[in-house]
């Protein structure tokens, strides 16, 4: 996956460019980045495919893959719970993301909700930089930038948003520190989206009357068309792809 086919799709928004206001802090997260799905993938078009790897990283023996939980599943309308330790367990839960992210195919990023776990993790994972994030937040925001975004518990779905071009994000790595993250487009909007995911926000929630309408709808049809791709082709199915 390069870097530059991400960085195609987003554009920059008349009145919002090069504005940094946002500090330098602590570690900087220099990623090319982006959100869980790719918004290169033609609408549709990423429901199929074959095994593949995310970031360079492929399929260890050992893992422990989840299915993604998607739109209807309440686990995705629940507020995350807080990290209080981050224990063993929280490392294996990160794992488990890690391997389920290399599994979605098309996915760079994940909040532990999208596996039915509700507390405040992110993984993200790019040009093999994978890399998790615990309590994250956002603490600063600027400008404006519009990019098609894509979530792997809505397959197939991708709905131009405008949101903030800069954050600063601040949460605990593994180790338990706190980390500050300055990112920028497609890393910026990364956070975003698995933020909002670990408050039970979903894209169609960002969106408002006939657009919210509209993509809900077009989401049914993706699904159905799935359903029925899936009937045509029952091995894609037991591979979990579509
Ligand atoms: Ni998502």
């Amino acid at each position: 996956m390069a870097t530059g086919e991400h960085a195609a799709i987003g554009f920059h928004h008349e009145g919002g460019v090069g504005k940094r206001d946002v500090d330098h802090h602590g570690v900087r997260g220099r990623v090319g980045l982006v959100i869980e799905v790719m918004a290169w993938v033609e609408l549709g078009v990423g429901l199929v495919g074959g095994p593949v790897t995310v970031g360079g990283h492929s399929r260890s023996l050992a893992e422990m893959s989840y299915t993604i939980r998607t739109y209807g599943d309440p686990v995705l309308k629940t507020q995350a719970s807080t990290v209080d330790d981050v224990d063993g367990k929280i490392v294996r839960l990160v794992d488990a993301m890690f391997d389920t992210l290399v599994d979605s195919g098309n996915g760079i990023a994940l909040a532990a909700p999208q596996i039915g776990v509700q507390k405040q993790v992110v993984v993200w994972d790019i040009d093999e930089n994978p890399l998790a994030i615990i309590n994250p937040e956002i603490v600063e925001s600027d400008g404006e930038w519009v990019y098609d975004e894509g979530c792997l518990s809505i397959p197939g779905l991708y709905v131009e948003m405008l949101r903030p071009k800069t954050v600063l994000v601040r949460g605990v790595d593994l180790n338990g520190e706190i980390i500050e993250i300055e990112a920028d487009e497609l890393e910026a909007r990364m956070f975003q989206h698995e933020i909002d995911h670990l408050n039970g926000v979903l894209m169609f929630d960002r969106l408002e009357g006939d657009q919210r309408k509209e993509a809900i709808k077009e989401y049914r049809r993706i699904e159905d068309e799935a359903t029925r791709e899936a009937a045509r082709n029952p091995i894609r199915r037991r591979l979990g792809l579509g």
